[in-house]
């Protein structure tokens, strides 16, 4: 049965270190801000944000909010960014996506200063993790949180293991894919287009989920003692339950997979928590950054 890796319980340490951190760095005058800009009324979205906000000023942050209406036009929103792009007590911005359809996500995205970009979204960033250069890039939280959960069960050096990741996305699977590259593991990305998803999958000693499918990766494609990462978070119908009540679920077929697994994410309280304690360490980085 394999042990299953605890996001929670992590999250709370990085959150734990973020505010001893942060004491120490506001002492010297300096306090870590995140400026949270959202657009429009997305639900999902705004659970989001009001999460990441309250971290933020749980960890002792200078925290602002921005909630813009629907019909915010781009130019607007372009001006508020480089507005706090030259605010000096703000360290980390992230503009949550995805945005209305009649902004340009990418021109925001390029909008953001590299050095505030928390989200490791700018193509700066993209290019510091693409050549290695991990002391200055932001690294996508995401990510970042999913490889600090696998260096619990295999370390930081993934030497002569094979990791599979499946998802091609700018925000997880292409940054997930570089991270495992730069821990020197082998790495296949997978993705719709791919043939025999199961049996390449079968060959993964690391397996990695990013499709957004619920539960599409049964328990027959994790070769035997994998370290499976489920970054899927899918709500779905659960008439057990109740009449219209819904339940949270991985890409991964949990109880199937953790027969197979050495170790596994689960979901909820997995990979998900983690990415919100990632983004408080970005913009602690960000603040000692400046700070010198
Ligand atoms: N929407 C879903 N995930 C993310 C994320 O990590 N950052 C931002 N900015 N938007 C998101």
């Amino acid at each position: 049965m394999a042990e299953i890796i605890d996001g929670k319980a992590l999250a709370e340490d990085v959150v734990a270190k973020v505010k001893t951190e942060t004491v120490r760095l506001t002492e010297t005058g300096v306090t870590p801000g995140l400026a949270v800009v959202i657009v429009g009324e997305d639900p999902a979205s705004q659970v989001y944000v009001a999460s990441k906000s309250r971290r933020a000023k749980e960890c002792g942050f200078h925290s602002v909010q921005h909630s813009l209406p629907e019909e915010t036009g781009e130019e607007e929103l372009v001006a508020l960014v480089e507005e706090l792009n030259a605010d000096p007590a703000i360290h980390g911005i992230l503009v949550q996506l995805p945005l209305p359809k009649h902004i340009d996500e990418g021109r925001i995205i390029q909008t953001i200063d590299p050095d505030k970009d928390v989200d490791g979204f700018h193509f700066i960033n993209v290019g510091r993790l693409g050549t290695g250069e991990l002391d200055s890039a932001f690294v996508p939280c995401t990510p970042a949180g999913a490889m600090l959960m696998l260096e619990r069960v295999r370390g930081r050096d993934l030497s002569g293991l094979s990791a599979v990741v499946i998802g091609r996305s700018n925000i997880v699977g292409k940054p997930m894919a570089n991270l495992l590259l730069a821990a020197n593991a082998t790495v296949t990305i997978a993705h719709s287009r791919t043939k025999d998803l199961p049996a390449l999958a079968r060959t993964a000693d690391i397996l990695v989920a990013a499709v957004g499918r619920p539960e599409m990766i049964r328990g027959d494609w994790v070769k035997p003692g994998a370290t499976v990462i489920d970054v899927g978070i899918n709500r779905i119908p659960a008439p057990e339950k109740g009449e219209g009540k819904t339940r949270l679920v991985g890409d991964v077929a949990f109880a199937e997979a953790k027969e197979n697994a050495g170790a596994i994410t689960p979901v909820p309280g997995g990979v998900g928590p983690m990415t919100i304690a990632m983004l408080m360490a970005n913009t602690l980085t960000s603040a000692f950054r400046k700070a010198g």
